[in-house]
């Protein structure tokens, strides 16, 4: 936890570790990579008492993290949470939350994992996302035209978050007329951060509802849709159950949905901070080039990603992870945003470099979890960034950075809004 030598008295100011930083404060969600740096020094893995109260280890050097994203006896159970399985007097999940929506691919371990992921991996594939493209950048068109002439809008609310929303609901089939409703929900989602608040819990509710009628409406009359294809979709005879096939469409949307909002509006507020490297990109951009948009937004992820923490990940046996002890049924959270500022493993780590090559980050994930829309998201991502460069040639932020809002919730990291100013198109 200390790397102060031994031989070094406690007190010696030349040697004192500087004192650990205040985690999951207003600053902190402002910045918080001056602190992962302290921690991956300091105390790499390390445990902490979380805003909820719960106690946790976070995982913060590139080795440990990508070691234990692939760790069989980390468990993505919730069940396997020593003081849930404690103060609920069982060890298993609740029988009536089964069946909804939140026994999904995020939730579960092999072999069920298995099975559901080699499912959904024959309906999302490759080539169904390559061939949404045209759709993404008709959306992207879109969206620009909406405010184009007002020379101002807020990125994130007219752009950045119904973009995701209405990609994902054309994949999955829902009817364009139907497609607003689900805006509302994921709206009601974003704002209360999942918690167990009334609204978030009834549109949760709304939105299983019309998925599992959707569903029944696509057995019946089968589409070209990612639903009728996860429908279609089969394994050695077997088949998702009506309520897996929901908690996968609500999985999808729930995991490529605020993932991508963040996407956009944290590469945009470092583009915009970033005056010479987005005037390269841009100058390629307008020479019809695609490669350092490419290499680019994986390096956008890498230096100011959309999931700062990997999602939960529960202790099966007492295990050691960078040398630290934990015990069985403690909470483990991988800090992706500080493995991809370990300078242990990324040259220059603070430094943005769009042509960087070298750059094996973990944004995405790491082992069987490791992102099923990637492929999606990289699409989005690129589209969006290069439409808006082409089209706002001269987008500027309205206001100081320091004076915007990021969002603050545990797992993901995004801008609350991001007000910028253009010439009127
Ligand atoms: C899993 C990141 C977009 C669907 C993950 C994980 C990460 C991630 C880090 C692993 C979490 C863990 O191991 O705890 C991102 C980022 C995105 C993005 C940074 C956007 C930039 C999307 C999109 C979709 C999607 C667009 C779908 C349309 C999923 C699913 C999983 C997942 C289904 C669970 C996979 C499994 O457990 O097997 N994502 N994601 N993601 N992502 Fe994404």
């Amino acid at each position: 936890m200390n790397d102060r030598p031994a031989d070094v008295p406690a007190g010696c100011p030349a040697h004192a570790t500087p004192p650990a930083p205040e985690l999951f404060t207003w600053e902190f969600a402002t910045d918080p990579y001056p602190a992962y740096a302290w921690l991956r020094e300091h105390s790499p893995v390390h445990r902490t008492t979380l805003p909820s109260g719960v106690e946790a280890w976070l995982v913060t050097r590139y080795a440990d993290a990508r070691e234990a994203l692939a760790d069989n006896r980390l468990s993505k159970n919730p069940a396997h949470h020593a003081e849930s399985a404690h103060a609920k007097g069982k060890t298993g999940i609740p029988g009536e939350r089964k069946a909804e929506l939140m026994t999904h691919l995020l939730n579960i371990d092999p072999p069920d994992h298995t099975r559901l992921r080699r499912l959904v991996s024959k309906a999302f594939t490759p080539r169904r996302i390559a061939e949404f493209a045209p759709r993404v950048q008709e959306l992207t068109d879109r969206l620009i035209d909406g405010f184009i002439e007002k020379g101002e809008a807020d990125l994130i609310h007219e752009f950045a978050f119904p973009l995701p929303i209405y990609a994902i609901c054309d994949l999955l089939g829902v009817p364009r007329e139907d497609q607003d409703d689900f805006r509302e929900w994921a709206g009601m989602m974003i704002r209360h951060g999942g918690g167990p608040r009334g609204g978030v819990a009834r549109s949760v509710k709304k939105m299983r509802g019309y998925l599992l009628e959707l569903i029944h409406r696509k057995r019946e009359n089968p589409g070209d849709d990612l639903i009728s294809g996860l429908i279609r979709a089969s394994d050695h005879g077997e088949h998702l159950t009506e309520n897996e096939a929901a908690a996968m469409a609500f999985i999808i949307l729930f995991a490529g949905f605020e993932t991508t909002v963040n996407l956009i509006g944290n590469s945009v507020h470092t583009l915009l901070g970033h005056p010479e490297q987005r005037a390269q990109l841009q100058r390629s951009l307008a020479a019809g080039e695609t490669e350092l948009l490419a290499t680019g937004v994986e390096e956008l992820l890498r230096h100011d990603g959309p999931v700062e923490l990997a999602t939960w990940r529960y202790a099966t046996e007492a295990l050691t992870i960078g040398g630290e002890r934990i015990g069985a049924g403690d909470p483990v959270l991988v800090v992706l945003a500080a493995a991809d500022r370990d300078p242990e493993r990324f040259e220059g780590p603070d430094t943005l470099d769009l042509a960087r090559r070298d750059n094996q980050h973990l944004g995405y994930g790491h082992g069987i979890h490791y992102c099923l829309g990637a492929p999606l998201a990289r699409l989005e991502g690129q589209a969006a960034l290069a439409t808006l460069l082409k089209r706002l040639p001269d987008l500027r932020l309205a206001g100081e950075s320091s004076d915007l809002r990021w969002r603050g919730g545990l797992i993901m990291r995004g801008l609350r809004t991001l007000p910028v100013e253009f010439t009127p198109g």
